[in-house]
């Protein structure tokens, strides 16, 4: 059984400066990269490198960046058989800027990611009955998420979705076609309509999220950790320590390793303990899909951390 991604794939424009720029300032960069990113291609790409079978059923444009895109999924070993070529829109981008301590801010440009249609639901649809749980992002159009996990939930797919970038609200059809929900800070703060802070914000939020519908809520509180409400435990996970050089990516690795974990049968205290730890090593390289870590070295911190994590 292998895990599916639908979703958004993007080449990262990415800039190093000394302080993110405020409205209407120009600041000095130091470097400047292209790496292969995107929300979606992140989480399959995280499955990919922790040793689970992916396919990723997204667009991309016929550019320079798509093909090279296509190149860098298939040498990380994601099934890209269900990605379609777009000839008459450019592949997305994400215009990123990372400052010294880390934090990041990025404005993408959806392109190819936002004509995904019924090709992809069709491809989705082929591959459903060989599935075990389904990866969604909200940076494709919305009505293409619902549809991708009500017809996965009809399967017996469990879904997964990590509504970022940040929506306002999320409609109803998917809070019932949803699993589990991994909202960061910002995303949870917003769905709920009250500020999520700390621990105690959290585990009243994943309880709101919770009795509109959704199974099992995970709200990540960076360097703070996460809260976790399944429907018979609710549990927090301190954040493991690590030197961060840019936190691109991070949420993307925690939920490929959420769904692979999963999948291998973890139990949930452990799957979010080791989730944590791949998204602590995504931060501690830059770039996205390149600081994404591999199966091995998971493994190693997570029981390097056990003990003084839980
Ligand atoms: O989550 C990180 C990703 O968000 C980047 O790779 C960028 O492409 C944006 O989609």
């Amino acid at each position: 059984m292998s895990i599916l991604v639908f979703g958004s794939i993007n080449m990262d424009l990415v800039a190093r400066v000394p302080q993110l720029p405020l409205p209407g300032e120009t600041i000095q960069g130091s470097h400047f990269t292209t790496s292969p990113g995107g929300k979606g291609a992140n989480q399959a790409v995280a499955v990919a490198k922790l040793g689970a079978e992916v396919a990723l059923i997204g667009r991309v444009g016929e550019d320079g960046f798509g093909q090279e895109l296509m190149e860098h999924l298939q040498r990380f070993g994601v099934d890209v058989g269900a990605i379609a070529t777009d000839p008459h829109t450019s592949t997305g981008i994400a215009q990123i800027l990372v400052d010294d301590r880390g934090q990041n801010q990025i404005a993408i440009v959806g392109g190819a990611n936002h004509t995904i249609g019924n090709v992809e639901l069709d491809q989705l649809k082929q591959r459903l009955p060989q599935a075990k749980i389904l990866l969604l992002q909200l940076e494709i159009p919305l009505p293409m998420v619902i549809a991708a996990a009500q017809r996965a939930k009809a399967a017996g797919v469990t879904v997964i979705l990590d509504p970022a970038p940040a929506p306002d609200a999320l409609p109803d059809e998917l809070y019932s076609a949803v699993d589990i929900l991994t909202p960061n800070e910002t995303e949870a703060s917003r769905l709920v309509g009250f500020p999520v802070t700390d621990q105690d914000s959290a585990a009243i939020a994943t309880e709101t999220l919770q009795n509109r519908g959704i199974d099992t809520v995970i709200i990540t509180l960076g360097d703070r950790g996460s809260f976790c409400r399944t429907p018979t435990e609710a549990f927090f996970t301190p954040a493991i320590a690590v030197d961060v050089v840019d936190t691109v990516a991070a949420g993307d690795g925690f939920n490929g390793a959420i769904a692979t974990a999963l999948q291998n049968g973890q139990p949930w205290r452990e799957a979010i303990h080791w989730a944590t730890c791949a998204a602590g090593l995504c931060c501690t390289r830059s770039g996205a899909q390149f600081s994404l870590p591999n199966c091995q070295d998971v493994d190693e911190k997570a029981s390097a951390t056990s003990s003084k994590n839980r």
